[in-house]
């Protein structure tokens, strides 16, 4: 039997950025997407997000390109509390409040993360304690990428990216994170993939993940893995932007053992051996002025997760 609970008045979730460790993409399909088999991880670059009861929906952002995120309905948080508002039968009357330190439009899945933990906070919040087979769907219903970002660690994401399956990884990625100026698009460097592709080469994988990517994943080995990242985006993100060439080039020759555009750009990601390689390597790429900002993440990390909650 249902128990009365004290009603919690603030709660703060903290949700990962993604980055896709192996991306392979294939033709348009019928309802606009693609069908992808991607592997996912969690890295420590992350939002913040606290809900509180208000008297309607309303919601702002601080924080790392905070200005172009919209504030109205149409923002991911905000469909997020409307969706699940209506799964468990209430009205959406929350106040969010995002700190970014997600780039905004990087590839990096910060608009997922927020409305990722947009869900774990508002069901925390309204203790309405939804399966999380149920969170899920609400969440592959509002983005491709936000069932990723509740469930965070490495996974297996298939479909349009929305059915995700826990991976085992061993060890720990240590990763330099490149931000360039302006966002890319999502659906713009989909397009333009399609746009590069002769037939022949429009489903470049259509079976399980590669194996040699689960097998480096259990080596837990940095150098094993560099060899099997790969992303099929990043042609059109290269093509829409020729300036991230140099950047994947500047850090392959500062000691990056890999380097691949994040997702669909334009955040560049270089994989070391270690923590403090991936300073080392940082400090380089700040110092010649490469990107717009340089942070180091470690992956994988948790999904959205509950980090407050008042009353
Ligand atoms: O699912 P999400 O809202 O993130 O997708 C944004 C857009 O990116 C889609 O409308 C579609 O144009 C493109 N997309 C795609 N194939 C995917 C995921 C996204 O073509 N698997």
């Amino acid at each position: 039997m249902l128990q009365p609970t004290a009603s919690t008045d603030a709660v703060t979730v903290r949700a990962p950025a993604k980055i896709n460790l192996s991306l392979c993409c294939g033709p348009l399909r019928p309802d606009g997407f693609h069908d992808l088999l991607t592997v996912y991880q969690a890295v420590s670059l992350y939002d913040d997000v606290s809900v509180t009861e208000a008297d309607h929906l309303e919601l702002s952002v601080v924080g790392e390109g905070a200005a172009d995120v919209p504030v109205g309905h149409d923002n991911l948080a905000a469909r997020a509390v409307i969706a699940l508002a209506e799964l468990v039968g209430r009205r959406p009357d929350v106040s969010i409040s995002i700190s970014k330190g997600i780039p905004v439009a990087g590839g990096m899945a910060g608009g997922s993360a927020d409305a990722a933990a947009t869900l774990v906070a508002c069901d925390a919040l309204w203790r309405t304690a939804v399966p999380i087979d149920e969170l899920l769907r609400v969440a592959a219903d509002l983005g491709s990428d936000v069932p990723f970002s509740v469930v965070g660690g490495t996974a297996l994401g298939t479909g349009r990216g929305e059915r995700v399956e826990a991976l085992p990884a061993a060890g720990t990625c240590h990763w330099v994170i490149v931000m360039a100026d302006g966002g890319l698009s999502t659906p713009v460097v989909f397009a333009e993939t399609d746009r590069l592709r002769t037939r022949d080469v429009a489903l470049r994988h259509t079976g399980p993940v590669p194996a040699e990517v689960l097998a480096a994943l259990a080596t837990g080995e940095a150098a094993t893995l560099a060899a099997v990242l790969g992303n099929d985006l990043q042609p059109a993100a290269l093509s829409l932007r020729p300036d991230l060439s140099d950047t994947l080039t500047a850090g392959l020759e500062r000691g990056a053992l890999a380097a691949l555009v994040s997702g669909s750009g334009p955040t560049c990601l270089f994989l070391a051996s270690s923590a403090s390689d991936a300073e080392r390597l940082a400090a380089r790429l700040r110092d010649d002025g490469v990107g717009r900002r340089v942070c180091c993440a470690a992956g994988p990390v948790d999904g959205a997760r509950v980090l407050a909650e008042s009353h």
